[in-house]
């Protein structure tokens, strides 16, 4: 077992959550980053509550990212706290760019002030591909961004490299594809139709409102992506890797299997097209080619696509169902 002490930045979203569970079962020390808010928000992490400690900071404040790592002394620091949701981004461009670029540079200073080891995991994304220029997508394709979410992350991206080549910090970015799960928010597409689907077949809706149906996404399953991301930390010397499954799928795909849980075959006539959920500009396929973090880390996807899909439509009709 090990006895190391980590930092979890976005504690209580999807990942923050998943990394904190394997991080726990591996036998860390974690201490879960969140923001003041006026009601806690701990949906992904209230089973977490009596195993973790909470800790107050923000990824905009640099004094209290200072206090943070001043007081946990932390071995590993892992920056998942971001604005992450890419629509979102074009209505707050400059918070996105704050906390998605800024914030990056903030915890790197802190990290290199300390005058510690610390190594750092930074939380990059197949969305710095954008508008692809090459597929699939390696560490080594060309980034082309194409909404402010993938701007700002880009710059974290880089940001991180070049403390890692100017300081010799231990610095890695993971260039993560989509991933999934039963704890994904509810505005993101997957959750948003496994919700939609669950409370359709439940009769307390009669139709789920989208945009563009045709992007297509490589899309993961996260507890399987957490790995991933502590396997990088593991290594000798720190890197980058995309993480991805090499599969892809549109959003009709994920339509149809999601109402085929449900025994719907006749999906379209449950889904409206919708202006407001189009963007001002799409990313239109993502696929990645994750050989070198299968070469390097051992890291392979263990849950398919169609898997994924039943465990979010069962898990949201099992909620809803409760709660009816
Ligand atoms: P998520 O569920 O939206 O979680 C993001 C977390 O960041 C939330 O807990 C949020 O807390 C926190 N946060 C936001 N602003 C913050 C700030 N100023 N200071 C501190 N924390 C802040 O996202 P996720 O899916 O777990 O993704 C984790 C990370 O991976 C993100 O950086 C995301 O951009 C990146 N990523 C995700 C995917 C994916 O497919 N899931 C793929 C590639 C990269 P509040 O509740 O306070 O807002
Ligand atoms: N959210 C949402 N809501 N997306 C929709 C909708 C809708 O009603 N209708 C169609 N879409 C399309 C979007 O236009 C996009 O092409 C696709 O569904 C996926 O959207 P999201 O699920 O919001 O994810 P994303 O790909 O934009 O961003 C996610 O993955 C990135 C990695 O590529 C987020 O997790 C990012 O944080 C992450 O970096």
């Amino acid at each position: 077992m090990e006895s190391k002490t980590a930092i979890i930045t976005g504690i209580n979203g999807q990942d923050g959550s998943y990394l904190a569970d394997l991080l726990l079962k591996k036998g860390y020390t974690v201490y879960g980053m969140e923001r003041r808010c006026s009601r806690k928000n701990r949906v992904n992490t209230s089973h977490l509550e009596d195993k973790i400690t909470f800790i107050n900071g923000d990824l905009a404040d640099q004094n209290s990212l200072l206090r943070c790592i001043k007081e946990c002394n932390p071995d590993e620091v892992y920056n998942l706290g971001a604005m992450s949701f890419v629509g979102e981004s074009w209505n707050t461009p400059e918070t996105t760019s704050d906390i998605n670029a800024l914030g990056v540079l903030r915890i790197l200073e802190t990290i290199r002030e300390s005058g510690k080891n610390i190594k750092f995991y930074q939380a990059s994304t197949s969305e710095m591909f954008g508008k692809v220029v090459e597929t699939p997508q390696r560490e080594t394709t060309p980034f082309y961004p194409r909404s402010p979410y993938g701007v700002a992350k880009l710059y974290g991206h880089w940001i991180t490299k070049n403390y890692r080549e100017s300081y010799g910090l231990f610095a890695c970015n993971g260039i993560l594809f989509n991933h999934e799960s039963e704890r994904r928010g509810k505005e993101f597409v997957t959750r948003k139709i496994s919700d939609g689907v669950a409370k359709i077949k439940l009769g307390l809706a009669d139709h789920i409102s989208l945009g563009n149906l045709d992007a297509k996404r490589d899309w993961g399953y996260a507890p399987d992506y957490v790995e991933a991301m502590w396997a990088m930390l593991q290594q000798d010397t720190p890197d980058d890797y995309v993480i991805a499954t090499g599969e892809c799928y549109s959003i009709r795909d994920f339509l149809r299997k999601s109402f085929a849980c449900v025994g719907i075959d006749n999906w379209e006539d449950y889904v409206k097209q919708d202006k407001r959920y189009m963007r001002p500009a799409e990313v239109d396929y993502l696929v990645g080619d994750a050989s070198k973090a299968k070469d390097v880390l051992g890291w392979e996807p263990t849950v398919s696509f169609d898997e994924m899909v039943a465990k979010m439509v069962s898990h949201d009709l099992e909620i809803l169902g409760n709660l009816k």
